[in-house]
């Protein structure tokens, strides 16, 4: 396998990180033949390496880190008093103890507890026993752990009309956190399935690279190209014309579209997708699909 030495001005065209050469002999005589041109997606770490450790914990960003994964995902909401922390779902009974911890406070609405009582959380035992005493992290606590780690960050608002502001919160955050210098900014990725959200994101720091999560109609695409550099799908709901269809269209920053999908555990699915010419791929064993990316390249 060569990388080619054009890769960096055509990729810079086509929006990819790296191009595979056909083959050393269709360099060498400058045919191009499509037969080997495979397109290599990013893989990114969904919650976290989240099939080995319990999803969008500091656990999870280290486990990813320990497999050679740069790109985690993790999704942002807010307790009662304010603080933005990394969870999933809206509620904390599926993540944590907290029906052992606070039992008389069904329905466990995250938005209905202060930081102070979800630090108290064991946000790990329910994935595994060696993972006791997890906790829930906050967004700085994250932040702080994939920069330590050298990490990047597909960053998810989750659920953002629950939160109202929640946009202009994580945007300031991230800016004291450093998060929106020059250096850090192509190392970030603020994406959401509220499309008024990702809007929002863009008006506050048109600088910041967004993506839109879900599978928008062709004919719409121009809408949400006008404050996304990604639209990002579920892979049941893609093809290859599809993801065509996407890619032809230029995003917020005048780059063609992007495609990150989700959520793929498994090497064949991830060869398929790749197949279909997606950027990256989102998933809980980024070292499965990792490995079935270099195998099939
Ligand atoms: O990043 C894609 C994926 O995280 C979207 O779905 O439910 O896992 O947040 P969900
Ligand atoms: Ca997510």
């Amino acid at each position: 396998m060569q990388i080619r030495p054009a890769a960096a001005l055509t990729g810079a065209l086509i929006g990819m990180s790296a191009l595979f050469l056909p083959t050393a002999t269709a360099q060498a005589t400058g045919r191009t033949t499509h037969h080997h041109h495979h397109h290599h997606p990013v893989t990114v770490a969904h919650r976290g390496a989240s099939g080995y450790a319990p999803e969008n914990t500091l656990a999870a960003v280290d486990a990813a880190d320990d497999l050679g994964i740069d790109w985690v995902e993790n999704d942002i909401q807010r307790t009662r008093d304010g603080e933005l922390i990394v969870m999933h779902d809206t509620t904390l009974n599926r993540t944590t103890d907290v029906e052992q911890v606070f039992p008389d406070r069904a329905p466990w609405k995250i938005s209905d507890f202060t930081l102070d009582e979800i630090e108290k959380l064991d946000a790990g035992s329910w994935f595994g026993p060696d993972f006791q005493g997890e906790t829930v992290p906050t967004l700085e606590e994250y932040m702080d752990r994939v920069s330590d780690n050298h990490q990047k960050l597909l960053l998810e608002l989750k659920a953002p009309e629950l939160y109202p502001g929640i946009e202009r919160q994580t945007l300031r955050e991230l800016r004291r956190e450093g998060w929106l210098d020059h250096r850090h900014k192509r190392r970030l990725i603020v994406q959401s399935f509220n499309a008024e959200s990702v809007r929002t994101v863009h008006r506050l720091r048109p600088d910041v690279k967004t993506g839109f999560l879900g599978t928008p109609a062709v004919a719409d695409l121009p809408e949400y190209a006008e404050f996304s550099d990604q639209i990002n799908p579920s892979y049941p709901t893609i093809d290859a014309s599809y993801v065509a269809a996407v890619r032809s269209v230029d995003g917020a920053h005048g780059k063609p579209l992007e495609v990150y999908t989700w959520t793929v555990n498994d090497g064949p699915t991830a060869v398929s997708v790749a197949g279909m010419g997606v950027d990256g791929i989102i998933t809980n064993k980024p070292d499965v699909v990792r490995d079935a990316l270099d195998d099939a390249s």
